[in-house]
C-alpha cells in the first residue's frame, strides 16, 4: 500500500432522535448527507474511516446511529472522544468491529495514534499523565512509521477567544512529548467546527468543519457560521507527506431527510 486515503468525519452531534436539530441543523440526515457525498466521491473508498469527537450531543442514544451509520462500510472506523461524548459509554457502544476507540492502529507506513483529551464535566480538554505516556510510547514505539496523532481539542490557539478559553488546558505537555520525536507529520483535530492547517516545526496541523454547524473563525464571542457541513479527506504518502482536502457538502439537509435548505 503505497498510498492510504482517509476521511475524517468531526462533530457529528447527534442523538437518539433521528429529526433532532442543533444550531438548525438536523444532525443525523447532515452526517448521513456528508457520508452520502463523501461515497460518491472520487475520494471513496478510503482504507479507514476517522471519526474525532463529539459524536454524540451528550446523548448516549447517539451511538447507535454511529453503528448503523459506520458499522456495515467494511472499513475500520476509528474513533476519539469529545467533550459531549461519555467515554466509558463510548467504549461499551462502539466496543466491537469495525470500530476501534482510543489506541493506535497501524496501516503501512504509518501509525495512528488516538488520544483521549476529554476532562470530565469540561468543554476544555486535558491529556492525563496516563494518556501523554501513552502518546510517548506509541511514538517511541512507531518502528520506522510516520504517525498521524488525533485528539478533540485544539493544541495550539484558534485566534478565537471564546474557543481559545476551551482548547487543550496542557497543550504545552502534548507539545514536550510531540517534540521529543521525529515521526511525527501531523496532528489532526475536531472541536472548533472550522477549517485550520497550520505547520509547526514542519508536522501538519489540521482542524476539520463539523459534519453539522460550523463556528465563526476567529470571533471573540460564539457566533454560528452559515458555512455548510464538511468532512476531510486524507491521502498519507509512504514518504510521510500528505495530501488533505475539506469537502464542504453544499446541500444541507434540516428537519428531515427530504427537505433541504440553508439555516442560520
Ligand atoms: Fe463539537
Amino acid at each position: 500500500m503505497s498510498v492510504l486515503r482517509l476521511i475524517q468525519f468531526t462533530d457529528p452531534h447527534l442523538y437518539r432522535s433521528e429529526t433532532e436539530t442543533l444550531r438548525g441543523i438536523a444532525t443525523l440526515p447532515a452526517l448521513k448527507a456528508a457520508l452520502a457525498d463523501a461515497q460518491q466521491s472520487s475520494a471513496w473508498p478510503p482504507e479507514v474511516v476517522l471519526v474525532t469527537g463529539d459524536l454524540v450531543q451528550d446523548d448516549p442514544g447517539g451511538y447507535a446511529h454511529i453503528r448503523r451509520v459506520f458499522g456495515s462500510l467494511g472499513m475500520p472506523v476509528l474513533c476519539i472522544p469529545g467533550n459531549h461524548d461519555d467515554p466509558a459509554v463510548m467504549h461499551r457502544e462502539l466496543g466491537a468491529d469495525p470500530f476501534t476507540v482510543g489506541g493506535f492502529s497501524d496501516f503501512g507506513a504509518w501509525r495512528i495514534v488516538l488520544l483521549d483529551s476529554c476532562l470530565p464535566g469540561s468543554a476544555s480538554g486535558r491529556l492525563s499523565e496516563k494518556t501523554l505516556a501513552q502518546l510517548d510510547h506509541a511514538l517511541r514505539a512507531a518502528d520506522g512509521r510516520h504517525c498521524l496523532v488525533t485528539l478533540h481539542h485544539h493544541p495550539v490557539p484558534m485566534s478565537s477567544r471564546w474557543l481559545d478559553r476551551v482548547g487543550l488546558d496542557n497543550a504545552e505537555e502534548f507539545w514536550n512529548v510531540i517534540d521529543r520525536h521525529h515521526n511525527v507529520r501531523a496532528i489532526l483535530w475536531g472541536h472548533v467546527h472550522q477549517s485550520y492547517e497550520g505547520l509547526r516545526r514542519d508536522v501538519r496541523l489540521l482542524a476539520t468543519p463539523s459534519t453539522c454547524a460550523q463556528f465563526v473563525p476567529h470571533a471573540d464571542e460564539f457566533a454560528v457560521d452559515r458555512r455548510p457541513p464538511a468532512y476531510r479527506t486524507l491521502e498519507l504518502q509512504s514518504d510521510g507527506s500528505l495530501l488533505t482536502e475539506v469537502v464542504w457538502v453544499e446541500k444541507r439537509v434540516v428537519g428531515s431527510s427530504h427537505s433541504v435548505c440553508s439555516a442560520a
